[in-house]
């Protein structure tokens, strides 16, 4: 078994993090767009200070694959959950070994049979007949008739190709068609940042006329263009972070950002291309349901130590927000539990969190996530801030954080929390 990590050099590295001492340095573009994600080179600063080759990282809120692309070029093993379909698909995909000319190949055919497909006269009401009622009407308010026809002739042909890792590819195309920074096939502006609204006359993506473009761009832009560094495996799969289907004691390093609490809704987003894949609006509402940091939740909360009870209770009078921040810390309590539970002895924890929890003015994510930690057998090694560049973030627009406001703040850096498990 592998020594178990030292305190010192979790607080080394989140220190040397915070202080900026390690030079800093830029992702290359990624194949696809997400909100909120970690750099790359950070996930794996701390994957390789903080665990050994060969040993297993995991995490249980995986988002665009950034810890898990990070692991294997570090030459670990990875397990990465989430619950967001697009999620686990961009995941997927960013943690597979593709051959550019075969993959090529696929995704030209793909374009070719579309085309003759739309030859063959498709209506627009006939595309929509496809669709549930509330499907149709979110594709007719959002969608221009030309994108709904090409994109339908599309997702058509991307389903038919055999499950599996160039259907994957072909989907990440497929939504980078409509969720993109600039124009996209939609009416819906600022869509990568999760926040689109409706303007009819900006420019529209033509589905069929843009594919090449993204295809190319997207194979140029995957990390594993030459397979993992070493004989070591992904394994992404959909889970729930408040209960693993991961093995007790079998992980050697978690690294995850969990949502920010009340942030961002991812679901708002990635409705706008998981529609065309099949997964109808009633099912993406009861994911969103069930995503940690949002407004509304399925269940009632677990109740909380009591010190961190009566501080939300004295800290918060509103009881709309006051119910959002004991859903979010009990949903954060289960989640540090199932961590503990697969953790190693030993094992170190990483966590990128927004900020603020309970105070609106100051960051405090690191004493009541830390001292949420403590509660469930954690050892809390320490817990920095560290300012974001504006260029990264991604929610609110840099004036508004400029301007102080509380989710300004919350948006303007991120706490980094080091845990053990003693
Ligand atoms: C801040 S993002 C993670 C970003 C990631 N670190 C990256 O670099 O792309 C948080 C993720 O948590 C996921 N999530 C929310 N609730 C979850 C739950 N109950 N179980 C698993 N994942 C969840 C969201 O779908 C989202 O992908």
């Amino acid at each position: 078994m592998a020594e178990p990590r030292s305190a010192t050099s979790i607080q080394t590295i989140l220190k040397r993090i915070a202080r900026g001492g390690t030079a800093p340095q830029f992702d290359p573009p990624r194949f696809h767009p997400f909100p909120a994600r970690m750099p790359i080179w950070l996930a794996r600063e701390f994957i390789e200070n903080l665990s050994e080759p060969g040993e297993t990282v995991l995490d249980p809120m995986v988002g665009s694959g950034t810890t898990a692309i990070a692991a294997l070029l570090a030459g670990r093993n990875v397990i990465g959950t989430d619950i967001d379909p697009m999620a686990l698909l961009l995941s997927r995909v960013g943690t597979t070994a593709y051959n550019a000319e075969k993959s090529a190949r696929v995704l030209a055919e793909i374009l070719d049979r579309a085309k003759r497909r739309l030859d063959r006269r498709l209506s627009v009401d006939g595309v929509r007949n496809n669709f549930e009622e509330d499907g149709q009407e979110f594709l007719k308010f959002w969608f221009p008739p030309r994108s709904q026809k090409e994109l339908f002739a599309l997702a058509t042909e991307v389903a038919k190709i055999p499950a599996g890792k160039h259907r994957d590819l072909a989907w990440v195309v497929f939504s980078s068609l409509i969720i993109a920074k600039a124009s996209g096939a939609s009416y819906a502006l600022d869509i990568a940042r999760s926040r689109p609204h409706k303007v009819e006359d900006k420019p529209i993506l033509n589905p069929l006329e843009g594919w090449e473009l993204k295809s190319k761009s997207v194979l140029k832009r995957l990390p594993l263009a030459s397979g993992p560094a070493e004989e070591v495996t992904a394994d992404v799969h959909r889970a729930d972070a408040r209960k693993l289907s991961v093995p007790d004691r079998s992980v050697a390093l978690v690294v995850t950002s969990p949502p920010y609490i009340n942030a961002i809704d991812y679901m708002r987003t990635h409705k706008f291309s998981l529609l065309w894949m099949g997964h109808e609006l009633s099912d993406l509402r009861d994911i969103r349901g069930t995503m940690i940091g949002t407004e509304r939740g399925m269940y009632s909360p677990d109740s909380l130590p009591p010190k961190l009870e009566d501080r939300i209770v004295e800290s918060i009078d509103a009881p709309t927000r006051l119910g959002v921040v004991r859903r979010y810390l009990s949903d954060m309590r289960r989640v540090l539990l199932e961590i503990h539970r697969v953790l190693k002895p030993g094992g170190a924890v990483v966590m990128a969190l927004g900020p603020s929890v309970i105070a609106s003015d100051k960051p405090d994510a690191g004493t009541v996530i830390g001292g949420l930690a403590e509660s469930v057998g954690f050892l809390k090694v320490c817990s920095s801030f560290r300012p974001l560049e504006e260029s990264r973030r991604s929610l609110p627009p840099p004036l508004a954080a400029r301007r102080g406001n509380s989710l300004g703040l919350r948006m303007a850096g991120e706490v980094f929390l080091g845990l053990q498990k003693p």
